[in-house]
């Protein structure tokens, strides 16, 4: 079926987008999502251990909010951090209630565990598969809801017209036609971008395109610089190693065998917050007391099979896949991963973006909750809660407006520059240029940074984006056109890695993910303050916007 128009069109079939979908239909709207993937093999399915939520008796949604806005080192918007914590014991039981089947306490309970830097086991599980159980409860009641969904489908730009996004221009990868969507209100729900880095615990498919695309929209991007690095991938193949492995009692040891976190967090011990367990890891490494190829062993045996075989048999069967251990008889072995971009498309509370009829919602939206650090379970229920929101509100927007109409020259400058780069004889490779462009953002701008490192990776990045301009692909057809669709794929990258490189260049301090050895402090005098990075024909620009305070003054952080 073709629409005119979409009243709501949801950018991204992973938990934000899904959400945001079935809030939008009970507001009568049509609404349809676009996905680039089939939407139960969105990024959000390999969530593995949870989903924070004070249901216990003596927690409550204030401890919560504390939590994270500490964890965050103090630049969350903490009025958005209290929203997300509140609104999070209803939505993980309205979840319950559309038939998410969460693991369970004895006596019938939603069972919870521990997760970093949290005072309160709160973090819902559904044993360490808890992303793929819930993507796949919200997939049906989209479905039973009437959205429409494009499978396989990318966009490639968002229109603004006088102001106001009449919608986007998208390909369909199966056949190659390119069409204008016209849509009163956009949702853009399109995940991280961890593919900027060599060593990510992301898809594939992880390259930050709604980012990217709402920026070269003229957009601005907010707090790029705060990547978070999961502490535990899997050495080799970076595949994720769930939190919930030390929530259930891991144990991280180096090569003396020691429990090396004494030294970093000696009250949190394996469960600190993600940016101090990452660093005190990569110490561990740089210092020699790192296996040979720099990782160190996360120990489970002390667990016992049948509490690994219950709780953790997603990880148990992957690293065993990718390695031939089984975590049962022996250590794994980790080292940390790109994991989460804490920044992205600024958002109200209520996922509306800067430009009128633009919404975002969940890892690739900066509403912001996180600030310089994410909690580990907080990204599930970020996407749950502002997706519906944006729902919400975009369905509600939507109901006094007209519905626009995409021009032709909004279609034909995309087929133009598409054209441009599948016509392109003798250009480099995409695959060279992304090489480097990964290594250098790994090797410079990861979980140590300084100044000089910076500014060499800004002058690579520049060079990257240069000879970007001349790729080329070998793939002249249409139909699953692969190789055009990475050449795009690293356009997004690129752009993404100049707003982290020049808002990390910037910022003198340290904070959270963001660690500086030459500013090896947090200076909340100067730096209590969001980035945003606008779009040039050079360098990005920044500017600066405050950090919202309720009532959780900033303090110094220790676990
Ligand atoms: O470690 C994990 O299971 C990841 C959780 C998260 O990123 O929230």
């Amino acid at each position: 079926m073709r629409m005119a128009g979409y009243d709501v069109l949801v950018v991204g079939a992973g938990l934000a987008g899904l959400r945001a979908a079935i809030e939008a239909r009970k507001f009568k709207v049509n609404v349809a999502v676009l996905s680039k993937v089939y939407p139960t093999r969105s990024h959000s399915g390999a969530a593995q251990g949870g989903i924070n939520a004070a249901l216990g008796d003596d927690d409550h949604w204030e401890k919560h909010a504390y939590d994270t806005i500490k964890g965050a080192d103090f630049l969350a918007d903490q009025d958005a951090a209290e929203i997300m914590c509140q609104d999070a014991p209803g939505d993980i039981i309205e979840l319950e209630h559309m038939g998410c089947p969460f693991s369970r306490t004895p006596d019938g309970r939603i069972a919870q565990r521990p997760f970093g830097g949290a005072g309160f086991p709160r973090c819902c599980f559904a044993a360490d598969k808890t992303g793929h159980v819930i993507l796949h409860t919200v997939y049906e009641q989209a479905l039973k809801s009437g959205v429409q969904v494009f499978s396989e489908w990318s966009v490639l730009s968002l229109v603004i017209d006088d102001g106001q996004s009449s919608g986007v221009v998208a390909i369909n990868w199966a056949t190659g036609e390119i069409r204008a969507f016209n849509a009163k209100t956009v949702i853009f729900c399109t995940g991280g971008y961890g593919r900027v880095f060599q060593k990510t615990s992301n898809a594939l498919v992880n390259t930050g395109d709604g980012m990217a695309i709402a920026y070269r929209a003229g957009i601005p991007l907010e707090d790029m610089e705060f990547v978070q690095f999961h502490p535990t991938t899997l050495f080799g193949s970076n595949v994720l190693v769930t939190e919930g492995a030390r929530g259930e009692g891991g144990y991280l040891v180096n090569t003396e065998g020691e429990r090396f976190m004494t030294r970093y967090a000696p009250s949190k011990m394996e469960l600190g917050p993600r940016d101090i367990v990452a660093r005190s890891i990569e110490t561990e490494i740089k210092e020699g007391r790192g296996f040979p190829g720099g990782f160190v062993h996360l120990d489970l045996r002390h667990l016992g099979a049948d509490l690994i075989k219950k709780r953790l048999p997603q990880i148990r069967e992957l690293i065993m896949d990718f390695t031939g251990i089984d975590c049962i008889d022996g250590p794994i072995p980790v080292q940390p991963g790109a994991h989460y971009s804490m920044g992205g498309i600024p958002t109200d509370n209520d996922g509306a973006g800067t430009v009128p009829g633009v919404y975002a919602a969940g890892e690739c939206a900066c509403v912001s909750t996180h600030g310089s650090n994410r909690l580990g379970g907080n990204s599930l229920l970020d996407t749950i809660v502002f997706g519906r929101r944006s729902g919400k509100h975009a369905a509600e927007a939507s109901h006094g407006m007209e519905m626009p109409s995409i021009k032709d020259s909004a279609v034909a400058a995309v087929k133009s520059e598409l054209d441009g780069i599948r016509n392109r004889k003798n250009g480099e490779r995409v695959s060279a240029i992304s090489r480097e462009l990964k290594t250098v953002m790994m090797d410079k701008v990861g979980m140590f940074r300084n100044e000089n490192d910076l500014r060499e990776a800004a002058a690579k990045v520049a060079e990257l984006k240069d000879r970007f301009g001349k790729v080329a692909i070998d793939d002249k057809g249409s139909v699953f056109n692969t190789d055009l669709q990475g050449a795009l794929e690293l356009g997004y990258i690129i752009d993404l890695a100049e707003t982290i490189v020049a808002g990390a260049i910037e910022r003198t301090e340290s904070r959270g993910s963001h660690f500086r050895t030459d500013y090896d402090t947090r200076d909340d005098e100067r730096w209590l303050r969001h980035t945003l990075a606008f779009r040039t024909e050079s360098a990005p620009r920044l500017e600066y916007k405050p950090v919202k305070i309720t009532k959780y003054q900033p303090e110094e952080r220790k676990y």
